[in-house]
């Protein structure tokens, strides 16, 4: 079985989908990789170091396409809008893919794709249970962008984040709040207290608290009715306009006390939700900064502009996207290994296994059979009847 590595193409994009060294791992499941030439060049792997390996180099993507039995790429169409486009002629029906494919943000991609009769997974659509913690993408990459984050405020601030006591005086330490603390908060507020700032955070699961303080960080109590706030996927659910006026009112003080704020609140398939406002910023000390991980699905700060920074009234507003792929090298390796643990599931006996009744494969099924699969993105592009994993209990 050839596993077909293409290069990136969506713009500025510098991750790859497989790495050198875990090439022996997917050998042990029978998995050979084809890598396009100089796929790996932006995140610091030569096509030398894949061959040491024992991973075949393609000439050319077309190439590729045509001699892999699936595809593994970071971003697919749909988390590769425009340039996403060109793969979709040289895909084959029946031809695995797997990737990031952005399904609930882009759903109309996925309706294409089922076109082609490829057998898509998308990597957000990975069940958060233990047993798939290894195939975990999203959270790989958001423990880069929590860390990223941090770096990008240290380097925004006038000032330093430790303390220090030297003969030219004391050096108070910075304050930090993280809003959100999921797995990018958790490692900014990491990260940060590595730095010497001392970290306050906030998050609307209430079982965040305990993991907050167990980083050395303070919780912020908000007196706010959070009950029905964590959704049975572990994710947040989306509050009414009237809890985020009220979470908004109750934390300004705490924004305008902080020097650092970063922020991280999503609700996936929603847009996220407005936390910091123009009169919030406008109360925070000049020279404050904001890093808003949410740039990229609506932002948490009213400024935010997606891909800027933005000075207002002094307070520099950052915002982010695809901080994953400023790391190239780690988050990479990282997504790597998601995408072989993926794929060891997915292999019995060196074939792929379509297997409807295990709950990683079912939920993470995008298209199969030339048609959407997943029952959430059937929803949102109003396909109705029940998806082919329903009716198919035995797969392929
Ligand atoms: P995310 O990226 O969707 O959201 C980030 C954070 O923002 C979440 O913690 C969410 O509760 C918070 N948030 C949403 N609205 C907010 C608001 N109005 N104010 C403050 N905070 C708000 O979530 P992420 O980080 O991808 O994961 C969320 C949780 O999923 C994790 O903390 C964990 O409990 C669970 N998880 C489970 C895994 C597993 O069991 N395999 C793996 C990874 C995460």
């Amino acid at each position: 079985m050839i596993i077909g590595v293409p290069s990136e193409t969506y713009p500025g994009e510098r991750r790859v989908a497989q790495v050198p060294a875990v090439v022996p791992i997917l050998a042990r499941d029978g998995l050979d990789l084809l890598i396009e030439r100089g796929a790996g060049a932006r995140a610091g792997f030569t096509d030398a170091d894949y061959e040491r390996q024992g991973a075949g180099i393609s000439p050319d993507r077309s190439h590729l396409f045509s001699k892999a039995d699936a595809i593994a790429q970071v971003r697919g169409i749909g988390a590769n809008p425009v340039s996403g486009q060109a793969d979709l002629d040289m895909v084959r029906p029946g031809q695995v893919l797997i990737g990031l494919f952005d399904p609930l943000g882009a759903p109309e991609a996925a309706r294409q794709l089922a076109k082609t009769g490829a057998t898509a997974f998308a990597l957000e659509l990975v069940p958060r249970i233990s047993r798939a913690q290894p195939m975990d993408a999203l959270t790989a990459m958001a423990t880069i962008s929590g860390y990223k984050a941090v770096l990008l405020a240290a380097d925004a601030l006038p000032k330093m984040f430790p303390m220090m006591m030297t003969a030219a005086g004391t050096i108070s330490p910075a304050r930090t709040l993280v809003v959100g603390a999921g797995v990018a908060g958790l490692q900014a507020i990491a990260t940060s207290r590595r730095l010497g700032a001392v970290v306050q955070a906030y998050d609307v699961r209430p079982a965040v608290k305990e993991q907050v303080e167990s980083l050395g960080a303070r919780f912020v109590e908000l007196e706010l009715a959070t009950e029905g706030s964590e959704a049975s996927t572990g994710y947040a659910q989306a509050m009414d306009d009237d809890f985020y006026r009220r979470q908004r009112e109750l934390m300004a003080h705490v924004v305008a006390d902080s020097d650092v704020v970063i922020t991280t609140a999503a609700v996936p398939g929603s847009k996220a939700p407005v936390l910091i406002t123009e009169a919030m910023v406008r109360e925070m000390r000049p020279g404050s900064v904001i890093v808003d991980l949410a740039a990229e699905t609506g932002g948490n700060c009213e400024l935010t502009r997606p891909g800027e920074t933005v000075v207002e009234s002094g307070v520099t507003i950052i915002g982010p996207v695809n901080l994953p792929s400023t790391v190239p090298y780690d988050s990479s390796s990282m997504y790597a290994r998601t995408v072989a643990a993926f794929l060891h599931n997915l292999v019995a006996d060196g074939e792929f296994r379509i297997d409807l009744e295990d709950e990683i494969t079912r939920e993470s099924l995008l298209t199969y059979q030339g048609e959407v699969a997943n029952q959430r993105v059937r929803d949102l592009l109003g396909i109705t009847g029940a998806a082919p994993a329903a009716t198919d209990g035995n797969g392929a």
